[in-house]
């Protein structure tokens, strides 16, 4: 299996990168004790935002951490997680809902022990009809009913149904931020859209800050 260079949390264990993503983690873990947190979608305005590499940073540290996380791929139009994770992608979550096959036959363990991803599976032609099915409503409960955290990995919100259909059914929305973009009005649109469509955002992301200085956040004693 080969892994992206770019999941840093599996790669590498000290850097400023990873630390970002464990503090991320630990956030979050706050969060949960008083919303019991266990599915969270991932999303952001635009695409090429870093949903789909936070969602797998965060979900290989959460897993470090022991909480046993499944990552779903549920980006029907352009899915990341089997390139993330070196896994194949004939069979997973639209397999899955298409074919009323059990979610365990189809999510693939990942190099990260506590980890296992649901790959997006083939491509079909409706993605936010399969995603509004209440097979995929079934599905999540299943996933939820079997892992401490399902991390969903989402499309984009504007101009798209996809995710804010999802964030009805999940129990927190993560959004990230695209920092290198000035996208404060396609934010507020797109936070407007999952608020009113019934998404309860937990935080964002701020990700792809130009000049990043590793030094400035080291705080280590190794
Ligand atoms: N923090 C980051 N540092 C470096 N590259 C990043 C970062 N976040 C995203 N990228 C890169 O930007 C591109 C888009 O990221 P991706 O996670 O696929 O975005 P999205 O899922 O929002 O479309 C990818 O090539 C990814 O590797
Ligand atoms: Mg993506």
């Amino acid at each position: 299996m080969n892994v992206d260079p770019k999941l840093v949390t599996q790669s590498e264990s000290s850097t400023a990168w990873s630390e970002a993503y464990r503090s991320l983690r630990t956030n979050i873990e706050y969060i949960q004790v008083l919303h019991n947190l266990r599915t969270i979608l991932v999303t952001s305005a635009v695409p090429e935002a870093g949903k789909s590499l936070t969602a797998a940073n965060l979900g290989v540290v959460m897993a470090q951490a022991g909480i046993r996380t499944v990552i779903v791929d549920a980006d029907l139009r352009r899915p990341a997680q089997h390139k993330l994770f070196g896994l194949t992608n004939t069979k997973g979550f639209t397999t899955t809902l298409a074919k009323d096959l059990a979610p365990d036959v189809c999510t693939q363990a990942s190099p990260v022990v506590h980890l296992d991803v649901l790959t997006s599976g083939p491509l079909p032609p409706n993605p936010a009809d399969l995603l509004s099915s209440n097979a995929c409503v079934h599905l999540l409960a299943h996933l939820k009913a079997q892992y401490d955290m399902v991390l969903i990995d989402a499309p984009p919100v504007l101009g798209l149904s996809d995710a804010p259909i999802l964030g009805r059914s999940v129990d927190g929305v993560l959004y990230v931020i695209k920092s290198r973009f000035n996208s404060r009005r396609a934010d507020q649109k797109a936070l407007q859209q999952l608020k009113q469509t019934g998404s309860q955002i937990i935080g964002a992301v701020l990700n792809q800050i130009q000049d990043f200085d590793e030094r400035l956040y080291y705080y280590a004693s190794n």
